[in-house]
């Protein structure tokens, strides 16, 4: 979108975002790989998130991500996305969400965008970037076969979708959730999806010490995994729902993030983990360090991935979304969403 007119004003539905990011895992991964890039060398505004929170509704939130990226994508905007567990047992998603994109030259909002699904899309893509990355040097060329779920709703899933769409096989899936209905909900989701043998485990450590790529997806709000003996296989941990881990496991292995600043924040695991030994030394640094080769994941220790999620992502997904509509012709546009367009009015004498 270039020029000094007033862009036209889209709402793009979830339908129409889950149409054009159907089968794309690799180019979405990709597409996170290189805003990572992007991000790392500067080319992004990325402020921290913003909690709102409500003394009557204490586990809940919304959080507002607004952000900018150049390089090819040039857009800024913002996700505004709540969390209201509850919603689960109402039988409707946690999770919901808008993006909106603002034109680079004008600031002008020309997008809304249901955001659930992209907010999903590039978390998963993100884990499955990291998967890639982190056992790259660790297991000879060979990926982990043993992969475990922690927690199993709609983050667990996209990301099972992303690591099979970016090809990872496994021969065991492992499976843990508090609740044994959304276990078996996920086990159903898994018989569908492809091969592995699938193992449903209602002990925390057993799901552990049988995978080697640990995948924490919970809505825990404090560590609730303490044992630094359960990680002694050195697996490689994406630690997505970031409250999961004791400070103690963190010590014990090569801890990455996506950005520092953000990830050691609202009381996240790494967080509690500064606050415990007052410094950042136990952080090894960030993926675009590891892609970029400033550092190396050492085999002999658990590696734990810790992404605070990155309003960046979004929007580059987003951006993706909106040039997948308009060349498809789809784009329903809201004629005159903006209105008051004359400096002094249009009145005539
Ligand atoms: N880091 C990021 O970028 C990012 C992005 C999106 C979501 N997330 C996080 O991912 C998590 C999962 O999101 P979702 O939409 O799948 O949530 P969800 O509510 O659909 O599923 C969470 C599952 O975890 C289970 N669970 C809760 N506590 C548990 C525990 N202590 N042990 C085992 N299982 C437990 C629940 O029973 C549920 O099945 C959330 O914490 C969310 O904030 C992170």
């Amino acid at each position: 979108m270039t020029g000094t007119s007033t862009p036209p004003f889209s709402v793009i539905s979830g339908a129409q975002v889950q149409d054009a990011l159907r089968g794309r895992e690799r180019q979405i991964t990709e597409l996170v790989e290189e805003t990572y890039r992007l991000h790392g060398a500067g080319d992004s505004v990325n402020p921290p998130s913003y909690f709102l929170r409500f003394p009557d509704r204490p586990s809940a939130r919304i959080i507002a991500l607004p952000a900018s990226i150049g390089g090819k994508v040039r857009v800024d905007g913002l996700k505004w996305i709540s969390s209201f567990p509850e919603n689960v047992a109402a039988g409707i998603p946690r999770a919901s969400a808008v993006l909106i994109l603002n034109d680079h030259d004008t600031g002008y909002p020309f997008a809304c965008l249901e955001s659930s699904i992209i907010s999903a899309t590039r978390t998963a893509a993100s884990a499955a970037l990291a998967a890639d990355w982190l056992t790259r040097d660790r297991h000879q060329g060979s990926r982990p076969a043993r992969v475990g779920f922690f927690g199993t709703g709609l983050i667990a899933r996209y990301i099972h979708t992303f690591l099979t769409g970016t090809g990872w096989t496994f021969d065991e899936i492992g499976v843990h959730d508090l609740s044994a209905e959304h276990a078996a909900g996920f086990r159903g989701y898994l018989e569908k999806a492809g091969p592995g043998r699938i193992t449903v485990y209602e002990d925390a450590e057993q799901l552990i010490r049988s995978s080697d790529l640990v995948v924490f997806a919970t809505i825990a709000g404090e560590p609730h995994v303490s044992d630094v003996s359960w990680f002694e296989h050195n697996p490689v941990v994406l630690h997505v729902s970031l409250r999961d881990l004791a400070p103690e496991i963190l010590l014990a292995s090569t801890n990455l993030v996506d950005d520092v600043e953000h990830c050691l924040k609202a009381s996240t695991s790494p967080h509690l983990a500064e606050q415990l030994t007052g410094s950042r030394d136990f952080l090894a640094g960030t993926l675009a360090d590891v892609m970029a080769g400033r550092v190396t994941v050492p085999a002999g220790r658990p590696v734990v991935f810790s992404p605070f999620g990155l309003g960046v992502l979004d929007l580059a997904v987003g951006k993706y979304v909106y040039d997948e509509v308009a060349r498809s012709g789809e784009l329903n546009v809201i004629d005159d969403f903006f209105h008051e367009l004359k400096r002094y009015g249009t009145l005539t004498a």
